[in-house]
This record gives structure tokens, C-alpha cells and sequence, in this order.
């Protein structure tokens, strides 16, 4: 049977131009073509999560234009339930401002519209979709309070918490007393616990300050040197080493990393094994433009590493 995720977050419909690239402050670049593409990290996470096999909810909020309608309607093509996704009437949805150099780099700037109005009291009417999933996913896209909430209502209900902390941001131990698994990058993790990550030295220190605040289990993704991996319960604190390939745009690889992990450990899969084939997921996902667009079907996933194994 489908594992159950419930995917708490944003949506977004990215705008995207490709330029040579990032612009530094001030600077004006003339760039190449203009796409547009739908993303939001909320949003991508439940389509990843969909995508490698999970029976996913997504519980959002867009607004009443045609943005939040065409978004919802690419939700559903995925088998997304969308019946939580909240309509807000007079606001706008969330739009992501994006530039992606010749590298494969990007810059976002998100203007979050509709998803600053999911509230608290809309995770309540939602109970049931919290109380039946095998991990709720969620990230900080969306208001804090409305991340205390969800996070609280599955430690009620014994729902493991999956807590990408994107974009980065302090977190109180409110919060993080609740998490099972955190997965910062390393600015992420430096936000969180204040030490620069460079090297698994530091990623240790930076998972020891988590753990010290109630995080059971710490990934931190490490772009192209992998993700450091610390468990203290099952003893595992190690870098896995991701997949080498030439990134084309890695917007929501992070995105894609997490809704993979999070099937793959609803379905039983060791720590180890979920955070290689996330990366496998991931790899996949930056050799291809755009958020949703890049994201890889599980089958994609898992020919992909079983190539790279027998390799
Ligand atoms: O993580 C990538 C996402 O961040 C983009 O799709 C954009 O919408 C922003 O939310």
C-alpha cells in the first residue's frame, strides 16, 4: 500500500530568466528567455513526494487568480489531494522572482502572497489528513506559528515531522523539541545553531547543537560533497556522498531531496538507503530547468541508481 504524506507549505508560481550571471546589486543584466514554471518549496516537496510513490495531502493556501487555479490543477495531474488547499479570495498567490545563471546558480526572491494567510485554525479543520500519515513534511515558507502547529498536532498524534528549514531561519526549541528529522543546507544550518558549516567537523558540531534541542535525527546537505548524516540513535554520523553531475538549474533539488527521503523512510527504507536515493532523486532533478518540471518519477529514481551502482 502508498505510504501517507501530508505536505505542509507553499506554493508558488516561479518567473524565471536565464542570465549569464547573478546580478550584482545595482547591476542591470539583459538575460535570455523568460519561463514560467510552477514551484513553491511546499509545493515541490509534495510533487516529489507523489512523484517517488507516496500517497500525498497538501495542505496549502493560494489565492483566487490564475496562478493558485493552474497550480491546483497540476497538484491534481500528480494525484496530489488537494482538498485542504485553502482559496483566499482578493489575494494574490505566491510568485518566486528567479534568476538562474550559466552555472546553474539561482537567486530567488519570493513575494508569498496567499501563503502568509495559512493559519493555524486551517491545520485544525485538516486534522484527519495528520492523524492517518506516516510523516508530515514541512518547511518555513509559511508562518511560523502555523509551523508550531503543525508541528505540535503530530507530536499529539505520534506523526513523524520531517522539518526542512527553508528559507533559512532562527527556530525556537518550540519547535524543534517536535522534529524527528531536520534537513538544513549549510547556511541553514549555520541560521540554526550559529557554526559555519564547511566540512564534516563542522557538520557535527552543527548536528550536536540540534540534537542538544531535542532533533532526533540531522541531515545536512552539503551540495555537491553530499549530505552529513547524524543519528545518534542507530550511532550513524557520516557523510554520504551525493552523485556528480553538471548542474543545468538546481532550483528545488532541496525540494526534491526531501519529498524523496521522506517516501522512502515512510516505506521502510534505512536512513542510509533514503538519503541515497534522495540523492539520486535530486541529481536528477538539476540536470533539468525548473522546480516541478525537473522533479524525476520514482521509476527515473530508481533506474538511475541502479545504474550508478552497477557502474
Ligand atoms: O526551493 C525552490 C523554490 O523556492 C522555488 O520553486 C520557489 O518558488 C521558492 O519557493
Amino acid at each position: 500500500m502508498m505510504k501517507k504524506i501530508v505536505v505542509v507549505g507553499s506554493s508558488n508560481t516561479d518567473l524565471i530568466i536565464k542570465v549569464p550571471e547573478i546580478p550584482r546589486p545595482g547591476e542591470t543584466l539583459l538575460g535570455g528567455e523568460f519561463m514560467t514554471f510552477p514551484g513553491g518549496k511546499g509545493a515541490n516537496q509534495a510533487v516529489a513526494a507523489a512523484r517517488a510513490g507516496g500517497d500525498v495531502v497538501f495542505i496549502a493556501s493560494v489565492g483566487d487568480d490564475t496562478y493558485g487555479t493552474e497550480a491546483i490543477k497540476g497538484y491534481k495531474l500528480d494525484n496530489i489531494n488537494t482538498e485542504d488547499i485553502k482559496i483566499c479570495k482578493g489575494v494574490p498567490s505566491g510568485i518566486a522572482m528567479i534568476t538562474i545563471s550559466e552555472r546553474g546558480e539561482n537567486a530567488i526572491t519570493v513575494a508569498s502572497g496567499a501563503n502568509a494567510n495559512l493559519y493555524p485554525a486551517d491545520l485544525e479543520e485538516a486534522e484527519e489528513p495528520f492523524e492517518e500519515a506516516d510523516y508530515m513534511l514541512i518547511q518555513l515558507e509559511t508562518p511560523l506559528e502555523t509551523v508550531q502547529k503543525a508541528v505540535e498536532l503530530c507530536s499529539e498524534l505520534n506523526t513523524r515531522v520531517i522539518l526542512n528549514p527553508a528559507p533559512a531561519a532562527e527556530l525556537s526549541i518550540d519547535i524543534l523539541k517536535h522534529v524527528s528529522i531536520i534537513t538544513p543546507n549549510e547556511t541553514e544550518a549555520e541560521s540554526l545553531t550559529g557554526i559555519m558549516v564547511r566540512d564534516e567537523l563542522t557538520a557535527a558540531g552543527a548536528a550536536d547543537s540540534l540534537h542538544k534541542r531535542g532533533v532526533e535525527t540531522v541531515i545536512i546537505t552539503m551540495g555537491a560533497s553530499g549530505a552529513y548524516l547524524s543519528d545518534p540513535g542507530s550511532g550513524i554520523r557520516k557523510i554520504i556522498p551525493g552523485f556528480k553531475v553538471k548542474a543545468l538549474d538546481t532550483t528545488a533539488a532541496g525540494d526534491v531531496f526531501n519529498g524523496q527521503l521522506a517516501v522512502s523512510l515512510a516505506e521502510g527504507e534505512s536512513l542510509e538507503k533514503a538519503v541515497v536515493l534522495a540523492h539520486a532523486a535530486a541529481a536528477l532533478s538539476v540536470q533539468k530547468l525548473g522546480a516541478q518540471s525537473s522533479i524525476p518519477r520514482r521509476e527515473e529514481t530508481f533506474s538511475y541508481l541502479e545504474e550508478k551502482l552497477n557502474q
